[in-house]
């Protein structure tokens, strides 16, 4: 899958699942515009790329402000000529049920993992058009389908991204732009570094998370990333408002265990 010629925006590309996608978008011919709010982790992933003889910008932003996302789309379009994707991987977690969520912690969280790929997505999409179509990938959750205890925020916006995500490939099918999320299980990133720092015993988390999905281990970022590139890559010509968990068989499994005898 090679993305010569192609101009791919990531929102959230400086850490994790996103600068997991901006490195193999660059790897294999892309020019990656990375949107991120941290700008050491941003120039990082941006010089790693350049040093490697790829292509890159990084645009410091805070996805949930839609001024500044558009600020970093312009700037991508005066760099590179114009935008052929979009991957959305800007997202934060935060603790709580109906009860114990703060009104501060729903806005923040809907304001960034819902808003801000919408913000990305309104920025985007006419240069989309212009380009004669486009992708876009939002990374959503294997909580967009199922939920745990205590995630009532995070779960809800990831949810809601999914309605996007349709929406999207619904408004836009006839201009010829794809719109696609991915559902990763647990991934190795600072999103699950930051979680398990919560507990006494981060290990346990680890090993938790490890043991409850079928493929006995959390998911490495570049796993992830692959799927989205997939999506975002004409390969996938004929796939729109489709729903793709990669999640080591997490949502497959029922539990227990049958009697045979
Ligand atoms: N790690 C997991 O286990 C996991 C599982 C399922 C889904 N996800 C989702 O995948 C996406 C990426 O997660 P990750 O694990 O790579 O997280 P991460 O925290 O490692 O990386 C997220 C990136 O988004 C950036 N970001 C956060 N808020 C921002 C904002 N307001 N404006 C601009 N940039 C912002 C961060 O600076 C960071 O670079 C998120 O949407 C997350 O919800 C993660």
């Amino acid at each position: 899958m090679r993305f010569d010629e192609k101009t791919i925006v990531v929102t959230g590309g400086a850490l994790g699942i996103g600068q997991a996608a901006c490195l193999l978008l660059a790897e294999r011919g892309g020019a990656v515009s990375i949107i991120d709010w941290d700008e050491n982790a941003g120039n990082a992933a941006c010089e790693q790329i350049k040093a490697a003889g790829g292509k890159a910008i990084f645009s410091k932003a805070d996805v949930s402000d839609a001024a500044s996302v558009d600020e970093a789309v312009a700037r991508t379009v005066s760099e590179f000529g114009g935008i052929n994707s979009l991957i959305v991987s800007a997202g934060i977690q935060r603790y709580g049920t109906a009860v114990s969520t703060t009104e501060e912690q729903w806005d923040e969280v809907l304001g960034v993992n819902l808003k801000g790929a919408w913000n990305a997505a309104r920025s985007v999409i006419p240069h989309l058009m212009k380009a004669g179509g486009g992708s876009i990938v939002n990374v959503s959750s294997v909580q967009a389908l199922a939920s745990q205890q205590n995630v009532l925020a995070y779960t809800v916006s990831k949810h809601a991204l999914l309605g996007l995500t349709r929406s999207i490939a619904m408004d836009f099918a006839k201009d010829g732009i794809r719109a696609n999320a991915v559902c990763p299980g647990t991934v190795d990133t600072p999103m699950l570094q930051w979680a398990a720092s919560l507990d006494p015993d981060p290990q346990s988390v680890y090993a938790a998370c490890n043991q409850m999905h079928p493929l006995g281990r959390i998911a490495q970022p570049r796993e992830i990333a692959e799927v989205a590139l997939f999506l975002a890559h004409e390969s996938a010509s004929f796939v729109t408002g489709s729903i793709w968990t990669a999640d080591g068989g997490l949502l497959t499994q029922i539990g227990g265990v049958p009697q045979t005898s």
